[in-house]
């Protein structure tokens, strides 16, 4: 092999990696508690360029990032997020769960991972579906999270997606310039409803769980100039097959794999 070729495989290599988004899955998630601050950090300091978290909304309407319905799992609290305040929520901990070592870790508020983030990160946002409330109050998740991607961020370093299509809708109905909408599914293929629903809201992506995909649904969405980024790949053999099928990105626990 001459050296002009060996060069062109790894240009074509750089470029590869430069376009395919690993997305360290609620913060790097194999090694640190999931959606703290310490497990975000633990990404950005990876050299990951998007983390994803989940959010939802405290009793007094604050917006914090958890991913179940209640604190029992992650927490030293229990019952479900949404029926305690925000003070009473930062006095939990949300680190000793998975480590001594992490104990004293917080439940952050999107304010404080934006902070965190310090422009130097992009965000995938998952509104849970819990959150969506149907008389769309003034102060909704919907509206608070744009408010506050328009006040910390830059729409075009965010994505915000949901598996809650009520949610999606609700958020392309508000026309932010630039902000990139992903709708979730799970164990879903991709029919004709589906891709219509994308398309007439212009989603950004489609992220479906992994098992299910194959190269022709891919491709479908694609065609449509709709992303395709899948879940929650922790083997690389997983993320090559993906990627061999045409992904254009992955969520993943350990973004050390890929
Ligand atoms: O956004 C991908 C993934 O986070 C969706 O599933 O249950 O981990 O929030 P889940
Ligand atoms: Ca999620």
């Amino acid at each position: 092999m001459n050296a002009a070729f060996l060069s062109e495989i790894a240009m074509k290599t750089i470029a590869q990696q430069s376009q395919r988004m690993i997305i360290a899955h609620r913060g790097y998630r194999a090694r640190y508690p999931e959606n703290t601050l310490v497990a975000f950090k633990a990404a950005k300091d990876l050299g990951v360029r998007m983390i994803e978290l989940d959010v939802c909304l405290t009793r007094d309407r604050n917006i914090v990032a958890i991913h179940d319905e209640t604190l029992d799992r992650t927490t030293n609290g229990s019952g479900p997020v949404r029926d305690h305040t925000l003070e009473e929520l930062k006095k939990l901990d949300a680190g000793r769960w998975f480590s001594p070592f992490f104990t004293g870790e917080k439940i952050p508020t999107l304010k404080d991972v934006f902070s965190l983030c310090n422009h130097k990160l992009s965000v995938n946002i998952e509104i849970k579906h819990e959150a969506f409330e149907s008389h769309d109050p003034d102060d909704s998740i919907e509206k608070q999270v744009v408010q506050t991607v328009l006040e910390r961020s830059r729409s075009e370093a965010v994505i915000i997606s949901s598996f809650e299509p009520r949610i999606i809708e609700r958020l392309a109905k508000m026309q932010i310039k630039n902000l990139r909408l992903a709708f979730l599914t799970e164990k879903r293929f991709l029919d004709d409803a589906i891709l219509e629903f994308m398309i007439k809201n212009k989603v950004f992506s489609w992220n479906p769980d992994y098992p299910a995909l194959t190269p022709d649904q891919i491709k479908a969405a694609q065609a449509q100039g709709i992303k395709v980024m899948t879940y929650t790949v922790n083997k690389a053999s997983t993320g090559k097959r993906c990627f061999d099928m045409g992904v254009d990105g992955i969520f993943t626990d350990e973004p050390l794999l890929f």
